[in-house]
């Protein structure tokens, strides 16, 4: 664990996270069978698991050294962020409040039902763009505070240096089970994720795929690994851009296709967001020999299964199946 003044870790998940082979995906997508593997962040074990975990252990252990009684945070309407935070709160006995964008739909599912079950307070802000939606997180903060509360603002995604710390202990975790890993390969939403694992295992070693959060996740992750360093030359990055298609929440065929693959080939359920995403931008990184045969490969998977249920172009396709494949006799 690093020593950082004022920095605080509480214990929040299960850990070390399996690391699991998965030597049908690994020959499906052109590999040897013992060359990839999957490293099992979705099972992080609270509130439907996932990466936020880590970095939730230092951003909210940081807040509650600072006499934090409220969690606020912002996200999508089905931020698996959104969804942890409010578990961390839960657990912790803290208030949670969830800046969410969108318009409530009276129909809602995945996170956003959790994020109901888990009992935190959701505030929806219609279509604003990150700064506008980071001027009511300060609205909220300010009227917690103004009524006694002592809340403590988590950043989007949990990605601040703080939040990445998570993922800079997840990268000494991963060597331990792996120390001969060639390429560790994540899905980029807010940059946390990868720029704690570049910082512990090199830029090398780590290969990106952006899911299109951010308009411009290359510098954010460089702002972040920046601030992660003491100095010295910025590595060059290892990000796949090509996998965001039309868009953060819209669904293409090659992340569709990844999805039923992992799902077929090792009963591993990815989402349509993000670990999805990393899986197709796996499988044109092999296509392009950009990660190759006979060397350590682990997928990261970083969770978000609830998100599988509240996106509907999955789910209509989902419904489409099961009318198609109606049992009519072997
Ligand atoms: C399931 C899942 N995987 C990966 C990511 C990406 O992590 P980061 O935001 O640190 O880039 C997220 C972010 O929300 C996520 O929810």
């Amino acid at each position: 664990m690093t020593e950082i003044e004022g920095w605080n870790r509480v214990k929040l998940g299960s850990w070390p996270t399996p690391l699991e082979r998965a030597p049908r995906l690994a020959v499906a997508l052109g590999l040897g069978d013992d060359d990839l593997w999957v490293k099992r962040d979705d099972l992080t074990g609270l509130g439907g698991g996932g990466n936020k975990v880590r970095k939730l252990e230092w951003l909210v252990g940081t807040a509650l050294g600072q006499g934090a009684t409220t969690l606020v945070t912002s996200g999508a309407p089905q931020s698996n962020h959104a969804r942890l935070t409010a578990a961390a709160g839960a657990r912790l006995g803290m208030d949670v409040v969830l800046v969410l964008a969108g318009e409530p739909s009276g129909s809602e599912s995945g996170n956003l039902a959790l994020d109901a079950i888990l009992g935190a307070r959701v505030v929806r802000v219609g279509e604003l763009s990150l700064p506008q939606i980071d001027e009511v997180v300060q609205e909220v903060a300010e009227s917690l505070r103004s009524s006694g509360s002592v809340p403590a603002v988590i950043p989007f995604g949990g990605s601040s240096v703080l939040g990445a710390q998570g993922y800079v202990d997840a990268g000494h975790e991963l060597l331990q089970q792996a120390p001969d890993l060639d390429t560790a390969v994540v899905a980029v939403g807010s940059g946390g994720t990868m720029a704690g694992l570049v910082h512990a295992l090199g830029a090398n070693r780590v290969f990106g795929v952006d899911c299109g959060a951010l308009s411009d996740a290359a510098t954010t992750v460089t702002r972040l690994i920046e601030g992660l360093s003491s100095g010295g030359r910025l590595p060059k990055l290892r990000l796949r851009l090509d996998q965001v298609g039309r868009g953060y929440s819209q669904l293409s065929a090659q992340v569709e296709d990844a999805i039923l693959l992992a799902a077929r080939t090792e009963g591993i359920v990815l989402d349509p967001i993000y670990t999805g995403r990393a899986l197709a931008g796996l499988v044109a990184a092999v296509r392009d020999h950009d990660i190759r045969p006979g060397r350590r490969t682990v997928l990261l998977h970083t969770g978000g299964m609830p998100g599988v249920f509240g996106h509907r172009q999955l789910m209509v396709w989902a419904q489409k199946q099961l009318v198609e494949q109606r049992w009519s006799g072997a």
